[in-house]
């Protein structure tokens, strides 16, 4: 893959525009594989649909992105509609969906906050600058607003946020440099975020 900056904000998801969804997995194989691999993952945990964001984050962890092998056999053991994984996926722009036939994302992905704050604070200087800076093993793509707004601008690395980030900063952070990199709470405060959301969108697939 290029150094070039690559767009990952997706909104499609399947069955989208065809009515409610259903409760249960359909219309998808479950390869055994991946079931395997997504059973052991989660071993354990609890299955209910309120950790879904926690199992999409350790299946993310654990294979570097999402697939949708993956999607479909946690959907299977959460007993949940495979549209409404997808949904909740795809609004997070941390997440890494990778559609069946695409490559994986590189190992690292940087993701560039570019809402009003940072934009207005050097995000896009930022975007141009960092391919060159980090080369083409590292992924620079761009990202909604993470919740470090007064520390604009901010950039993630994996976990990590970057604050009053410059290309110097987040290549220390890239290189696991820890002077490089804190604030990792924001995140935290983003995935909150992101609950409230799904609440609202589980609410929409039960009624
Ligand atoms: S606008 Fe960038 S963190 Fe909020």
């Amino acid at each position: 893959m290029s150094g070039g900056i690559v767009e990952v904000r997706r909104r499609s998801h399947p069955g989208a525009g065809r009515g409610r969804a259903r409760m249960r997995p359909k219309g998808r194989h479950v390869e055994p594989r991946a079931a395997d691999e997504v059973r052991t993952l989660l071993g354990g945990r609890p299955r209910r649909r309120d950790l879904l964001i926690e199992h999409l984050h350790l299946i993310q962890d654990r294979y570097g992105c999402l697939s949708a092998a993956h999607l479909a056999a946690l959907a299977a053991e959460m007993r949940l509609a495979l549209a409404e994984v997808y949904e909740t996926t795809t609004f997070y722009a941390h997440f890494d969906v990778v559609r069946e036939g695409e490559a994986p994302p590189p190992e690292v992905t940087v993701r560039v906050c570019d809402s009003l704050t940072c934009e207005m604070m050097g995000a896009q200087s930022l975007l141009q600058r960092l391919p060159g800076t980090l080369g083409s093993d590292v992924r620079v793509v761009r990202a909604p607003c993470m919740g470090g707004c007064d520390k604009a601008p901010v950039v993630a690395v994996g976990h990590a946020q970057v604050a009053h980030a410059t290309p110097e900063t987040v290549a220390r952070a890239v290189a696991g440099d820890p002077l490089g990199s804190f604030d990792t709470g924001r995140l935290q405060c983003e995935l909150n975020r992101v609950r409230q959301a799904h609440t609202k969108l589980s609410f929409n697939f039960t009624t």
